[in-house]
C-alpha cells in the first residue's frame, strides 16, 4: 500500500498503459481520477476499480483544452483532496510524411501529445506548490529519443515531452516537486493494435514488430505501470528530470543482425 490515500490523476486511463496504471495505483490504496476523453472506457475502468473496493472517479477530460483539464483538477480537489501525483499519459499516434501532411495533423498531434502534457502540469503545479510536495510522470516514448521514418510529427511532440519534463523538473525541484518522464518501447495496447490494422497484413506486421525487438516480444502494460509507480513513489525522490527508457532493448541496438562490425 505505497500510495494509501494519495490522490492520483491518470490521464488517458480509459485504455492501455493508463488503464493498467490506474488500476494498480488503486490496488495500492490511491484515490484515482480517471481523466479520459472517452466516457465509455473511462467509466468502465472506474467501475473495475470500484468493484474491487478501490477509490476511483471518472472525469471526462480533453487534455487538449486547458479549461477542461483545470476543471478536472478542481473536481479532483473537491472530491478527493488536492492532487499528490499526476501521470500525464493520454496520447495519440499521428504518423505521416512531413510534406504530405495537412497542418491540421500537426496541430492534432501537438494539441494532445505536447499541449496536453503541459496543461496537466500547469493545472496541478499550483496545488502541489501549496504543499511543497508533488510528483509528475510524463509518458513520452522511444520516439522521444530516436526517429523512425514516416512517423512525423509524433516524435517531434514526444521529444518535446522530454524537454518539457527537464525544464519543469529543474524549475520546481527545490520546491519539493519531482517531475520525470518514461519512454516505453513497443507495448501491446489498443493504440498499437490500431496501428497494425492500418497495414495490409496486420498479423504479419505484428509478428515482424515482435521479431525486431531484441527481447523478441512486445512489452506489457504491467511492465510500464510498474516503473511509473516506482517513479511516483518515495523510493526515488532523488530522481529529477530523468527519462527512463523501458523498451526491451530496442533503442540500444544500431542494426539488426549486423555481424559486419561496421561502425
Ligand atoms: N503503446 C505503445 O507502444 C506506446 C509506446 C510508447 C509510448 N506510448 C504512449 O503511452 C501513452 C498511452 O498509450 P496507449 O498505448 O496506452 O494508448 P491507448 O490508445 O490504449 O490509450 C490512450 C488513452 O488516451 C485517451 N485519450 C486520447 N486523446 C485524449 C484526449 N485528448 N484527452 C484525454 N484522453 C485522451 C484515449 O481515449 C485512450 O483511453 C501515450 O502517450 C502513447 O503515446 C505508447
Amino acid at each position: 500500500m505505497r500510495f494509501k490515500n494519495k490522490v492520483v490523476i491518470v490521464t488517458g486511463a480509459g485504455s492501455g498503459i493508463g488503464e493498467t496504471t490506474a488500476i494498480k495505483f488503486a490496488k495500492e490504496g490511491a484515490k484515482v481520477v480517471i481523466a479520459d476523453i472517452d466516457p465509455k472506457n473511462g467509466k468502465r475502468v472506474s467501475d473495475i476499480i470500484s468493484k474491487s473496493n478501490g477509490s476511483a472517479l471518472f472525469v471526462e477530460t480533453n487534455v487538449a483544452s486547458f479549461e477542461t483539464v483545470n476543471q478536472m483538477v478542481d473536481k479532483t480537489s473537491i472530491e478527493f483532496g488536492s492532487p499528490d501525483i499526476l501521470i500525464n499519459n493520454a496520447g495519440i499516434n499521428v504518423f505521416g510524411e512531413p510534406l504530405n501532411m495537412p497542418d491540421s495533423e500537426w496541430k492534432r498531434a501537438f494539441s494532445v501529445d505536447l499541449d496536453g502534457v503541459w496543461f496537466g502540469c500547469k493545472a496541478v503545479l499550483p496545488h502541489m506548490l501549496k504543499k511543497n510536495k508533488g510528483c509528475i510522470v510524463n509518458v513520452a516514448s522511444v520516439h522521444g529519443i530516436q526517429i523512425i521514418p514516416n512517423c512525423f510529427p509524433y516524435p517531434v511532440a514526444k521529444h518535446g515531452v522530454i524537454g518539457l519534463t527537464k525544464a519543469l523538473a529543474v524549475d520546481y525541484a527545490s520546491k519539493g516537486i519531482k517531475i520525470n518522464s518514461i519512454s516505453p518501447g513497443y507495448i501491446d495496447t489498443p493504440i498499437v493494435e490500431r496501428f497494425f490494422q492500418t497495414k495490409p497484413n496486420p498479423q504479419e506486421a505484428r509478428k515482424e514488430a515482435e521479431n525486431h525487438q531484441p527481447i523478441k516480444r512486445m512489452g506489457t502494460t504491467d511492465e510500464i505501470a510498474n516503473v511509473i509507480m516506482f517513479m511516483s513513489s518515495d523510493e526515488c525522490n532523488y530522481m529529477i528530470g530523468a527519462n527512463i527508457v523501458v523498451d526491451g532493448g530496442i533503442t540500444l541496438r544500431m542494426h539488426e543482425n549486423d555481424d559486419t562490425g561496421a561502425g
